[in-house]
């Protein structure tokens, strides 16, 4: 390693122990954050490193992460993407490509998927001029059972896309039965269930393709970034292509002629031999990360599974402290399941002599960070008020999640202490005004 360059790295270091001051915890002043990525000095070393290089754009470490990343979470592709949220576009934009031929959905077609979501598990369906169809969730699991989706089968419904919320994984694999009964595409939205397991498999290995999201309050973080997972080659080419401005050609950044045949294609109704590099075989995008981001997510991809063995250590604290506390509905893992959760999920008994929002008043008051599942109920919010969509049943549970129900942190970053604080501050409102 050059001198200047390994000095560098060491002061670093030396700043990292610096700004590593990590306090006394205080009840009642010490934050204790809903989400929030744990960085170690490898990490900030290897920003640093990466940063050094003044290479930004996507290079070897991207292309790195995308193997080692598809290697573990055990699918043949791993695109690296901007966001989940990007990735979550790039999966549901795949299935309208004319490579898909007849199985192509075409604007109209139906998705099923649920409103008790995260906006962009849904957007990517509107955004494709297709027609998200909503079912109901149940309480408890917060996810879809098979016969609720079945139940919304008609005959325009051409995939399912649910995500496994806060990280419980829905009935992935009779819902993938389901889908391949009917012809139908499977997305499952992995953004918050890295490490999640079903019937021992890894969610996000049942679907036609899976997203993932490296945002900082997700399992591993790359500042921002995503990725699609896929093992099928057809969709992983459109993904990238999309990715990548909707070029035909794959040739990775400095590459010009991986395929040996650059001027011989004909294309359209292009001239034949017009250069391949500049071929579009879809309306795409540039949904890129950066070469930083993998350098990020490959520091952190090594920590992986300590951080979902944290997260699932600090649920059950939870889940065993606050077990038989009256009006409170406790999260309950899927059967055959073993989930690497998200965050703790509690819905207020409707009937308790208390609103959940007082609740929620009370532990943030108490600096103990509170969020909602997400949108709540989705079509109620005024942005998809003029959206084509269909509703099949009704969605009383969903409604009942966007009142009553809001989630605290099992991320890595809390203490012992700080999960008994809130096991002791949700026990003692309930005792006071129970
Ligand atoms: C289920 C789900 N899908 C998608 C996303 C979007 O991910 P990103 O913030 O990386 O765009 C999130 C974000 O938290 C999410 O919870």
């Amino acid at each position: 390693m050059n001198d200047h360059k390994a000095l560098i790295l060491d002061e670093v270091r030396k700043y990292h122990d610096d700004v590593q001051t990590v306090g006394e915890f205080v009840p009642g002043v010490t934050e204790i954050w809903p989400t929030g990525a744990v960085h170690d000095v490898a990490d900030r070393v290897a920003l640093v490193e990466a940063a050094l290089e003044l290479r930004v754009a996507a290079g070897q470490r991207a292309r790195r992460f995308e193997s080692e990343f598809a290697r573990k979470m055990k699918r043949r592709k791993a695109l690296l993407t901007t966001s989940g949220s990007s990735a979550n576009l790039l999966a549901v934009s795949a299935l309208t490509s004319q490579r898909l031929q007849d199985m192509r959905l075409r604007p109209g077609d139906e998705v099923i998927t649920v409103a008790a979501a995260f906006p962009t598990t849904v957007n990517p369906i509107l955004q494709n001029a297709l027609v998200p169809v909503f079912v109901d969730v149940e309480l408890g699991t917060y996810n879809p059972t098979v016969d609720m989706v079945a139940r919304a089968i008609g005959p325009k419904t051409r995939a399912i896309m649910i995500a496994h919320t806060v990280g419980n994984p829905f009935d992935v694999a009779d819902m993938a039965r389901l889908a391949t009964e009917h012809d139908l595409f499977l997305i499952e939205d992995n953004c918050d269930a890295v490490g999640s397991r079903y019937d021992g498999e890894p969610t996000g290995t049942f679907g036609d393709l899976a997203t993932v999201s490296f945002y900082p309050a997700h399992h591993m973080t790359m500042g921002e970034g995503g990725c699609v997972l896929t093992s099928n080659l057809v969709l992983a080419r459109v993904v990238e292509s999309l990715r990548d401005w909707g070029r035909d050609c794959w040739c990775e950044p400095g590459e010009s002629n991986t395929c040996l045949k650059r001027f011989d294609y004909q294309m359209g109704t292009l001239p034949r031999g017009y250069d391949h590099k500049y071929i579009y075989s879809h309306v795409g995008y540039n949904l890129k990360a950066t070469e930083l981001q993998a350098a990020l997510g490959l520091s952190q991809l090594g920590k992986l599974d300590d951080f979902c063995a944290a997260r699932r250590r600090n649920w059950r604290r939870l889940r065993e402290g606050l077990d038989g506390v009256p009006y409170l509905l406790l999260p309950e893992a899927t059967p055959r399941s073993d989930p690497s959760w998200y965050g703790f999920v509690i819905t207020v008994d409707p009937e308790a002599p208390f609103e959940a929002s007082e609740l929620v008043g009370f532990l943030e008051a108490r600096k103990i960070g509170t969020r909602r599942l997400f949108a709540g109920n989705l079509v109620r919010h005024p942005a998809y008020a003029d959206q084509p969509y269909r509703i099949v049943g009704d969605l009383t549970n969903t409604d009942i999640i966007t009142t009553q129900t809001f989630h605290v942190g099992v991320y890595p970053g809390l203490t012992d202490e700080m999960i008994d604080y809130v096991v002791s501050s949700i026990t003692e409102f309930v005792r006071v005004r129970g």
